[in-house]
């Protein structure tokens, strides 16, 4: 087939701006999040000396406090391996918390007042025997009401290792010895593969049940993702082309211009599918796809999302260098100055056969979208920083125009942008002034902050919000995750053991928008290469 929306349909000449007008809209965060009602708790932080903690969770925890966000009382405990004494530990986080630059320290002091730190023994049930004492005391102390978060802020590997101690300690049980609510909190990856993430559920399920876990997606709480689903469903003029008959193609992308940094350790071992598709790229192809639940509930709206993956269409493996585009940044420029190859970065293996890009399309077997391609892309060391999906429109089925214009009309598209700019577009064709009949693309324009200067919420305090207040909305689900690596995991075993990976893996400069065999899908979704 050919399909007329798989040319390139995009719209370059975006001359004219209509904005779209928003109401006012400056709610107060109390009221976002309906503070008053969220229950006094406990923060426990595992990994609390390492840069997670530092770098995103007390800074966002802080953040909330600054504008009034936060339970009262919230106690933070930092639990980890290094020996250090409260004082030292509120120190550790002041400098770091100082050196982001924006950093505002007017309530730091009154802050670290409900921080403290407790040294754990990952794998020894006495250490945690001792931190469930500590944390009565605090308790007492603080009428926390003996409601917990425990926020996995480690390595993978010890998610288990900590889930079965938390459940053998009683810290895990709800309502007893003194315990209130009890939640865990995980960070991605969620396992390397289907097996590894069935492991790792059963493991956490044997000490906490479904309601409690809490798989964290930072894209999910980006809040023009979940803006995806007001857009769909609170208007009721896009739902009726949002299917075959009316969309050609949708693209993804989430390119970035940052390499590898000193994340290798990790990186060597996942690799960008299992970096940004497994997690990332899979909501918002959720989001953009799912059909409607019937009320706005978090197991309704999971279920949805969970249904999407599970009507992904495998790759055949027979072709799948059709349908998957890897690749790996070599040397390059990014802003004038020159950067090394993945292989030269350090930590990464000289012969590393890592994929650092990949361009993936797909179908979703259903009766909305049989037949439209979802390309998804993501890549790093790319041109720019840049994260939208596209949704491209069929063309006019006739023109009537084509005895003074020709047969070809710019279809009409739809761009949700979700970094740098927080924005929606959509671009459709009008006539140009003057006395000729000609046409002129023109794109409407909504930028996403208009006319709000209310409190944003960074991806990590909306996602410690949520946890506070028992809301899974935007946290995956066991069997979303579980679907989802079942889509994954063989596209992962066959790039992972074909005998011409390397051959499969094709090379980029730093800074370009990605390898030459990409080039042709690529045209399709971004305007620039
Ligand atoms: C993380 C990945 O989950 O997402 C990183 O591990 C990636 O490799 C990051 O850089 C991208 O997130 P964002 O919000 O900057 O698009």
């Amino acid at each position: 087939m050919k399909d007329s929306a798989m040319s390139d349909d995009n719209v370059r000449d975006q001359k004219t701006t209509v904005e779209a007008k928003a109401p006012p809209m400056d709610i107060p965060l109390q009221e976002c999040v309906g503070v008053g009602r969220l229950d006094p708790c406990t923060i426990v932080i595992f990994g609390a000396s390492g840069d997670l903690t530092s770098r995103k969770l007390v800074p966002a925890l802080y953040n909330l406090y600054l504008n009034d966000g936060l339970p009262k009382p919230l106690i933070i405990v930092g639990a980890s391996r290094t020996a250090l004494s409260h004082d030292e530990f509120r120190e550790k986080l002041k400098s770091s918390y100082s050196a982001t630059g924006n950093a505002d320290l007017s309530l730091w002091n009154e802050f670290v007042g409900n921080l403290f730190y407790k040294p754990v023994i990952y794998d020894s049930l006495d250490s945690y025997k001792e931190l469930a004492e500590f944390l009565r005391k605090l308790d007492q102390e603080h009428k926390v009401g003996g409601n917990r978060v425990f926020d996995l802020a480690v390595p993978p590997s010890l998610y288990p290792v900590i889930g079965e101690m938390l459940g053998k300690s009683g810290l895990a049980q709800e309502g007893e010895n003194g315990n209130g609510w009890s939640r865990l909190v995980v960070e991605k990856p969620f396992g390397r593969d289907l097996k590894t993430a069935k492991e790792l559920d059963e493991t956490l399920h044997r000490n906490f049940l479904e309601h409690q876990i809490f798989r964290i997606d930072h894209y999910l709480a980006k809040e023009t993702v979940q803006n995806i689903l007001m857009f769909r469903f609170a208007n009721s003029i896009f739902e009726p082309i949002w299917n075959r008959s009316y969309i050609g193609y949708v693209g993804i992308v989430a390119a970035e211009k940052l390499g590898v940094e000193m994340r290798a350790g990790y990186y060597e071992h996942a690799g960008v599918i299992r970096d940004m598709f497994q997690n990332h790229i899979m909501q918002v192809l959720a989001m953009i796809t799912m059909e409607p639940p019937s009320l706005f509930e978090a197991d309704l709206v999971r279920d949805e999302r969970a249904k999407v993956f599970r009507s992904l269409k495998p790759l055949d493996r027979s072709k799948q260098a059709d349908d998957l585009i890897l690749g790996q940044y070599g040397p390059g420029i990014i802003d004038g100055v020159e950067v090394p190859g993945y292989r030269g970065e350090p930590g990464v293996n000289a012969q590393s056969l890592i994929p650092t890009f990949a361009m993936m399309r797909v179908f979703i077997d259903n009766w909305r979208w049989r037949g439209v391609p979802f390309y998804l892309v993501s890549g790093k060391r790319l041109a720019k920083k840049m994260t939208r999906v596209v949704v491209q429109f069929r063309r006019v089925p006739h023109s009537m125009f084509r005895n003074v214009l020709g047969e070809e009309i710019l279809a009409n598209r739809l761009v949700l942008g979700i970094y740098p700019q927080e924005k929606i577009t959509l671009t459709f064709q009008t006539k140009h002034p003057g006395a000729r009949s000609c046409l002129r693309p023109v794109t409407m324009d909504f930028s996403y902050d208009q006319n709000y200067s209310g409190p944003k919420f960074e991806a990590y305090e909306k996602v410690l919000l949520d946890c506070i207040q028992g809301d899974q909305m935007l946290f995956w689900s066991d069997n979303g995750v579980r679907l989802s690596w079942s889509f994954l995991t063989p596209i992962l075993e066959e790039c992972e053991t074909c005998d011409d990976r390397g051959a499969r893996l094709h090379p980029y400069h730093s800074g370009s928008w990605g390898p030459d065999a990409a080039k042709r899908w690529m045209k399709l979704i971004i305007d620039e290469p």
